[in-house]
């Protein structure tokens, strides 16, 4: 699909079709949202791709979710590989001392990743949606129950299938309107 027209197409799907996702589609997708940009290049994130019927609906109730996607994708993230990758020889400063951090860095590739996944699964006609609100989220279970290493941090659950649009409610967050691009984009300055 042209690229356009996919970003445009990507929507968070929260009702999905029973069909399962083919092991080719998945792989692609996975493949793609390894593309994501990372701070340099520490690479530290990672996926629990979760398609056990059993194992998703363990997810669904530790996570709250109403999804019956067939497949559940979790983001993991790992502060400790970046400072790792940033006390290597290249990237220490003087005296041994670790840059500041005025932005987690790891978020942002997290969130750079995710998009891949999105963006990858509209181009397979598929859809995601993530979930991911604080207070029901309970990333320490999740980690246990899916034996994800003490150092990465599950940020949330990216649901993946065949969209069920007949059966969508999308967000009524929807209703507030995107903002105009003239208050999102400052030319020159603010
Ligand atoms: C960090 C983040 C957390 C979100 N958490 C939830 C959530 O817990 N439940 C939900 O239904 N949607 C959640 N959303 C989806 C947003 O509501 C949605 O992206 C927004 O309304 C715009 O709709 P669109 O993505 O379909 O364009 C989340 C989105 C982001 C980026």
């Amino acid at each position: 699909m042209d690229f356009t027209r996919t970003v445009l197409a990507r929507r968070m799907v929260r009702a999905f079709k029973l069909d399962p996702v083919p092991r080719e589609k998945l792989k692609r997708i996975l493949s793609l949202a390894q593309h994501y940009p990372s701070a340099g290049y520490s690479q530290e994130v990672s996926y629990v791709v979760v398609t056990d019927k059993e194992k998703r609906e363990k997810v669904r109730k530790l996570r709250d979710l109403r999804s019956n996607a067939p497949v559940f994708l979790i983001p993991c993230v790992s502060e400790k590989i970046v400072h790792d990758r940033y006390h290597e020889t290249d990237k220490i400063r003087s005296g041994g001392k670790e840059i500041d951090w005025p932005i987690p860095f790891w978020y942002f590739d997290v969130g750079c990743s995710c998009m891949l996944v999105f963006l990858a699964a509209v181009n397979e006609g598929l859809a995601a949606a993530f979930a991911g609100s604080v207070g029901i989220f309970k990333p320490g279970i999740l980690r246990d129950e899916l034996g994800i290493p003490e150092h990465y941090e599950p940020v949330g659950v990216l649901s993946l299938g065949y969209p069920d649009f007949g059966k969508d409610v999308p967000s009524p967050s929807l209703n507030r309107g995107r903002r105009l691009l003239r208050d999102f984009a400052h030319y020159e300055r603010w």
